[in-house]
């Protein structure tokens, strides 16, 4: 399973590409806004520093617009990735984009036949938002388990990115249900790395080491 980071934040993106884990980045406009004004020094950045794929979303609304947009976007690097939102009256748009060879993350994904109509047509990378299922009393992890049959029955050459990822279970039944990438937030990373009892057994050694009193282990 692919891991990407969910932030436009170099600071963070720079501490978890050092883990080796990351292989690529996701950003949306709540993520960038929150950097300030600068939002193409940041893209730029972003796009240097990530060796895979990074999703930069469209803001344009108009679907001629959109697709203008894409293709800027495109420009930026050979991993950028257009992020377009669902929406019925971009669906020309998104099969346009697939024909320029333009690689698309559709984003905002909450059902599965919207699911089915991007995946004929050929985009890198469908976005499931589970945490905002959740949020409104359904289940996000059935959408994922549905996508992955779906994309297995009709061999869709298709990546499920599992997104709106909120705490680590998720990230786990995304994993357990074979989606392709999850796309997790670095405090979630953070709590998937602690357990209570690593943190006991890791003081445990050191004070039994502690006893011998000697310095060096391999003296
Ligand atoms: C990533 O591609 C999504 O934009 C992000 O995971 C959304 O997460 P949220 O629902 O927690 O805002």
């Amino acid at each position: 399973m692919k891991l990407f980071l969910d932030s436009a934040n170099r600071k963070e993106i720079e501490k978890y590409l050092a883990t080796g884990l990351v292989d690529g980045v996701t950003t949306n406009p709540s993520l960038l806004s929150a950097q300030g004004q600068n939002t193409k020094e940041v893209i730029l950045d972003i796009l240097r520093m990530v060796p895979g794929d990074v999703s930069i979303e469209v803001v344009e609304k108009a679907p001629d617009a959109v697709y203008t947009q894409a293709h800027q976007i495109a420009k930026l690097g050979d991993n950028a990735v257009v992020k377009i939102p669902f929406a019925f009256e971009y669906l020309p748009v998104i099969a346009k984009l697939v024909g320029d060879g333009v690689k698309l993350n559709i984003t905002l994904v909450f059902n599965l036949l919207q699911a089915l109509m991007v995946a004929k047509l050929g985009v890198t990378y469908i976005s499931p938002f589970i945490g905002r299922l959740d949020d409104i009393g359904a289940d996000g992890m059935v959408l994922i388990e549905d996508l992955v049959t779906l994309k297995d029955q009709y061999d869709f050459p298709v990546e499920i990115l599992a997104a709106s990822i909120r705490h680590v279970m998720h990230w786990e039944r995304a994993a357990l249900l074979g989606a392709d990438v999850a796309t997790v937030p670095p405090a979630i990373i953070e709590a998937a790395c602690k357990h209570p009892l690593t943190e006991s057994g890791i003081k445990k050694f050191d004070e039994d080491w502690k006893k011998l009193g000697k310095q060096n282990l391999l003296d």
